[in-house]
């Protein structure tokens, strides 16, 4: 299955791919993870995007397109993906159209006012990857997974929270309306217990 995640930031995109892409047995492809991983690795690519991200812009179309159309030629996107932030523009839909279409948008719906509480105590771990927020965390510096380091991502500070809200709202959120007309869209209330959430969405997608 070729599935999108759509949603504000904070909705529970990341959280929820891991237990969707796995019983979908579909790779899950974060076009935030593999930007902040390039960032990492001082690519060009990554050099490009960073002053975007720190600012809680979008990076240009052209950059994500390039780099999504690479990762969807891979051969482990045979049978299906799980995209999760993209695409993030009309543009970027339309790209994906002719790339890759997707079957179906899971659109995870989660109030304004718990977005800003969500993304301010959110930790990650940078080896694992495992997204927490600080009031399951018996220690904030430490992934209760793999032990190592957790990071308070730098978009996440209040101020860049707001903008990426912003953002989302005119540039994101047009495409509900857009996959609502192509009848692919499914939302589903993310503003429950994770475990409720995840069973919300592959019920939406039975
Ligand atoms: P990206 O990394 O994609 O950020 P985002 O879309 O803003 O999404 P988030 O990762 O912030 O939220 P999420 O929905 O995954 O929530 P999470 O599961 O972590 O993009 C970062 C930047 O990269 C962008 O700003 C842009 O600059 C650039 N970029 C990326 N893609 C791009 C594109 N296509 N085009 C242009 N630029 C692009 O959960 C959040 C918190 O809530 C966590 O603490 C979690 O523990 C908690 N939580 C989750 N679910 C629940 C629940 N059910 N109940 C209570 N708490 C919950």
């Amino acid at each position: 299955m070729k599935l999108i995640f759509l949603g504000p930031p904070g909705a529970g995109k990341g959280t929820q791919a891991l237990g969707v892409s796995s019983k979908l047995k579909v790779p899950h492809i974060s076009t935030g993870d593999m930007l902040r991983a390039a960032v990492k690795n001082q690519t060009p690519t990554g050099l490009a995007a960073k002053q975007f991200m720190d600012a809680g812009r979008l990076v240009p179309d052209a950059v994500l397109i390039d780099m999504v159309r690479e990762r969807l030629s891979m051969d482990d996107c045979r049978n299906g993906y799980l995209l999760d932030g993209f695409p993030r523009t009309v543009d970027q839909a339309e790209a994906l159209e002719e790339i890759s279409p997707p079957d179906a948008v899971v659109n995870i719906a989660v109030p304004d006012g718990k977005l800003l509480e969500r993304l301010a105590g959110r930790r990650v771990c940078g080896k694992c990857m495992g997204t927490f927020h600080i009031s399951k965390l018996n220690d904030e510096r430490i992934c209760p997974v793999c032990k190592s380091e957790l990071i308070h991502r730098e978009d996440d500070k209040p101020e860049t929270i707001t903008r990426r809200l912003k953002v989302y709202r005119e540039q994101t959120a047009p495409l509900i309306g857009y996959y609502e007309s192509k009848g692919k869209l499914r939302t589903v209330d993310g503003d429950n217990r994770p475990e409720d959430v995840l069973l919300s969405i592959l019920a939406s997608l039975e």
